[in-house]
């Protein structure tokens, strides 16, 4: 059953005067160039959904989100499965307020879900030095999962600092620090629809950092 939504804080018939129009999302006057548009993500999750799907068949997944940066992601990968799904989190950093990384990944929260003989898909943003990731997967191996996979939503290019192969990779992108769609400066523009570079004056850390 459809049940007929409304988005929240418009009428049912007439505009909505506080949903931005396509395209004129407020924050985008930060970006200096746009490197994936939201219908880009929006059509590439879709395949990537189908690609996790052929390989999983049946299975039942173990979705692990490392966030903050991979849950805008998550969220919007995991609907484009249909497979029974298990989702947990794991928080994890690695760079601060600043383009560049401070050295070594430190778990900040771990699991809460019993993954032994589970399906491990390990979700994360952005594929850059590998450090991160190459961490996480030693860490889900020593639990006993039946199989760990990752899926990342961007892979940098010739930036990798420890070798690591993603399994699912949504796009590959230029050596640019990158905003949108969960990927923060400063743990600000995660909420952009799209993946940009912000204008080289706003890439150092401003006065609210
Ligand atoms: P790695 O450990 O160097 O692979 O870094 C992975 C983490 O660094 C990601 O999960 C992101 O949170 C962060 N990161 C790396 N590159 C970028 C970027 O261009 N923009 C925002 N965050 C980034
Ligand atoms: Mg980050």
């Amino acid at each position: 059953m459809v049940i007929p939504c409304t988005p929240a804080g418009s009428m049912l018939t007439g505009s909505c005067p506080i949903m931005p129009k396509a395209g004129s999302f407020p924050a985008h006057a930060d970006l200096g160039a746009i490197l994936v548009s939201e219908v880009a993500i929006k059509r590439r999750l879709k395949k990537l959904g189908e690609e996790i799907m052929a390989t999983y068949g049946n299975e039942e997944i173990t979705a692990i989100s490392i966030i903050n940066g991979a849950i805008i992601f998550t969220a919007g990968l995991l609907r484009e499965i249909r497979n029974p799904v298990r989702l947990d989190c794991i928080r994890i950093t690695s760079y601060r307020n600043e383009t560049k990384s401070i050295g070594k990944p430190q778990i900040l929260h771990s699991l809460t879900l019993d993954i032994s003989d589970r399906h491990v898909l390990l979700i994360d943003d952005i594929l850059d030095t590998g450090k991160t990731l190459a961490m996480v997967v030693q860490v889900i191996k020593k639990l006993g999962p039946a199989s760990v996979r990752t899926c990342v939503l961007l892979e940098k290019d010739g930036r990798r600092e420890v070798g690591f192969e993603p399994d699912f990779v949504g796009f590959k992108i230029p050596d640019k620090f990158v905003v949108g769609y969960g990927l923060d400066f400063a743990e600000r523009y995660r909420n952009l629809p799209c993946i940009g570079v912000l204008k080289a004056h706003l890439q150092n850390p401003p006065e609210w950092a």
